[in-house]
């Protein structure tokens, strides 16, 4: 396996490569009892869904200007302004600057996640004490690796622009890493992060309909995520239902609520409007206000909720902090083990499907 990196990663300040000191416990299981079913089962549709990143039509062309030049020219440019009211209207050059630049930051986030959830599953496979769930998350390194490489190559060979970590999921990351209790790796990593990315590919794969390669990534990632996903809601279930103290509970609820508020920071993308040479005194507050960017924050938590509520997490005080996020609304969906997709929001569906309908019909 061997790609070109026309465009490598920005390097942050901190240097291309960063030292984060972990302090746990490693456990060797003498027994192998094997007594978790659900999680074998899992390990055994882990095994059969693994795939080739080699195998990828990378020869596609991947254009994203030129998609957005057209989209521009069919007049999306005039729908954008109207449905998304942004601070002031947009020259043709800039929006497709704009757009590229969005696309460049969602997929350069997804790659560092992804190199966070392969250091997060590593260490659950050395922290966690039952066999099978050992198994699986090494399954789920196997996978995670494939990701940054896919993501990576894409970036780098195809897209030929990327941005660094964001500051916010960075430190989402260094708190999941840096914990020694393994069940905080599963709960900030297997529910918060890979819930909240579930939900951003699916915007990417509503975005990007004519890109037959972003398309066939997101929908291989998205497969895998879902077990990920539902690997973290199986393991925990029993211990935080049935097993933690009071105060131990507390700890999680804490967690919980500190991560939802670091993910909402996140999405703000300063980062883009300023390679886009916008005002970022004046794109942020829009980015807060707007509907079609708070449709999407919120879209990121509709398979967070359902599966805190499974964990028993959805308790008083997570309850009232979501509240006034606006995130219960989620609340009754169903979780991962029911469900394993994820469904965009009716109003994000809307938005998107009136730009669209908007070009075609012109
Ligand atoms: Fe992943
Ligand atoms: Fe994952």
């Amino acid at each position: 396996m061997n790609y070109i990196q026309h465009n490598p990663l920005p390097i942050p300040d901190v240097g291309p490569s960063e030292r984060v000191p972990v302090s746990m416990d490693t456990i060797f299981d003498w027994e192998y009892a094997l007594r978790r079913q659900n999680l074998l089962a899992l390990y055994e549709k882990g095994k059969a869904s693994s795939w080739n990143a080699s195998d990828l039509a990378w020869e596609t062309e991947v254009d994203f200007a030129k998609k957005t030049r057209d989209m521009l020219g069919a007049g999306a440019g005039e729908i954008f302004n109207q449905l998304l009211n942004p601070p002031h209207k947009l020259e043709p050059e800039v929006s497709v600057e704009l757009n590229l630049n969005i696309t460049a930051w969602m997929l350069s986030q997804f790659l560092h996640g992804e190199q966070g959830a392969l250091l997060a599953t590593a260490k659950i496979v050395q922290g966690v004490p039952w066999e099978e769930a050992k198994w699986y998350a090494a399954n789920q390194v196997a996978d995670e690796a494939r990701h940054v490489e896919v993501y990576h190559r894409y970036l780098t060979e195809k897209l030929g622009r990327s941005f660094g970590v964001n500051r916010h999921l960075r430190t989402l990351l260094d708190q999941i890493i840096c914990d020694s209790r393994w069940d905080m790796t599963y709960l900030g990593m297997q529910i918060i992060v890979e819930g909240l990315a579930l939900a951003a590919f699916s915007l990417i794969k509503l975005q990007w309909p004519d890109e037959p390669l972003i398309q066939d990534i997101t929908a291989r990632i998205m497969g895998d995520e879902a077990r990920h996903v539902a690997f973290g809601v199986l393991s925990l279930e029993h211990l935080y239902t049935k097993e933690l103290s009071g105060a131990e509970l507390k700890e999680r609820e804490d967690f919980v609520i500190e991560a939802t508020h670091l993910m909402r920071e996140r999405l703000l993308m300063e980062d883009v409007y300023e390679r886009t040479g916008l005002d970022v005194k004046v794109w942020l507050p829009w980015s807060i206000q707007t509907p079609y960017m708070r449709g999407f924050r919120q879209m990121l938590f509709s398979k967070i909720v359902p599966n805190l509520k499974r964990l028993g997490l959805l308790t008083p005080r997570v309850r009232a902090a979501y509240q006034k996020l606006d995130l219960l609304r989620f609340e009754h969906l169903k979780d991962s083990s029911e469900e394993p997709e994820v469904m965009a929001p009716a109003e994000l569906i809307e938005v998107l499907s009136q730009i669209r309908q908007g070009t075609s019909a012109s």
